[in-house]
């Protein structure tokens, strides 16, 4: 079985307090895109093996990995299952590459093993696994709260093509909340669940990243990147969730095509041309060959 794991982008991410656990209260709209990690999926007689992880740890620290252990334990069944991955989401982008390989091998073994789980309790196994794993299972954009994990509000977007830069490094997720201060004066800018509920939304309305000035504060080269994606005509550039990846919002692909060939590239970066997720892609999980490229 072979499966798309999307990466997700963040169009807006504000940290509305310091909870008592230790992790910030957020409001996020997260949109997945059709870019994403390639996972094959096939049963083994027992245990689990992984291909390749690609994420530069041991096996046993990968969330894929992980979530196919708590996959097994949870529903009981006596097989194992071997999965390969292609990873094309860097670690540390902000992307919730990790995230998405955990949550596409908890679907993909429910539908390999025929086990039945519905998705409230796919949820919630995700949810185990960490905070950006839940959205994964849903693979629509929605205004997530909590700690990023719990769906308030599925979101309808207005079709644009977006263009994702990614840098040679990443960013620590922990370093940038460590850092995070909140502004003395609110901005009063609070989302609201009704602002959103309005048929579709102009997704270049809604980008706004309180941990951006954190994460630009650490690599001020990102600073250059959305001041680039800007200046060749991007409706709207953001960072996604605590970095390192901006985006670039265009009118449409032809918009994105015409806007390459002048948007200045740097050695070591990723540019890449896609669109969100789009329904027909949505739940095809069980495809074959679906490729990562939008
Ligand atoms: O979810 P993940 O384990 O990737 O988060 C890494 C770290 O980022 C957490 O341990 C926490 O310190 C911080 N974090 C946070 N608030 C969130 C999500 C993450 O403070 N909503």
């Amino acid at each position: 079985m072979k499966l798309l794991a999307p990466a997700k982008i963040n169009l807006f991410l504000k940290v509305m307090r310091k909870r008592p656990d230790g992790y910030h209260e957020l409001r996020t709209i997260m949109v997945p895109i059709s870019f994403g990690d390639e996972i094959t999926l096939e049963e083994a007689p027992s245990g689990i093996i992984l291909d390749e992880c690609g994420c530069g740890c041991a096996a046993k620290d990968n969330l894929a990995f992980r979530a196919a252990g708590l996959f097994l334990e949870r529903t009981g069944i006596p097989g194992g299952v071997s999965i390969g991955i292609v990873k094309k989401i860097p670690v540390g982008a902000g992307l919730g590459g990790g995230s998405s390989d955990a949550a596409c091998v908890l679907l993909g073994m429910n539908d390999l093993f025929k086990a039945g789980l519905g998705r409230q309790e796919l949820v919630a196994l995700a949810g185990e696994l960490g905070a950006d794993c839940p959205f994964f299972i849903y693979r629509k954009a929605m205004l997530m709260g909590s700690r990023g994990d719990v769906p308030l509000q599925e979101v309808t977007l207005e079709d644009r093509a977006y263009l994702i830069v990614i840098p040679p490094f990443g960013i620590s997720t922990a370093e940038v909340f460590s850092k995070f201060t909140f502004p003395l004066t609110p901005d009063g800018n609070g989302i609201t669940i009704d602002s959103i509920k309005e048929n579709c939304i102009e997704p270049e309305h809604w980008v706004l990243n309180d941990l951006e000035v954190v994460a630009f504060d650490i690599h001020p080269e990102l600073t250059r990147i959305k001041v680039e994606l800007m200046k060749a005509g991007a409706l709207k550039a953001g960072m996604s969730g605590s970095g390192s990846a901006v985006f670039g919002i265009f009118e449409s692909g032809a918009h994105l095509c015409s806007v390459m060939s002048r948007l200045k590239r740097h050695d070591g970066y990723s540019y890449i041309p896609t669109t969100r997720l789009t329904g027909d892609i949505y739940g095809d999980y069980r495809g074959q060959g679906v490729s990562g490229q939008g």
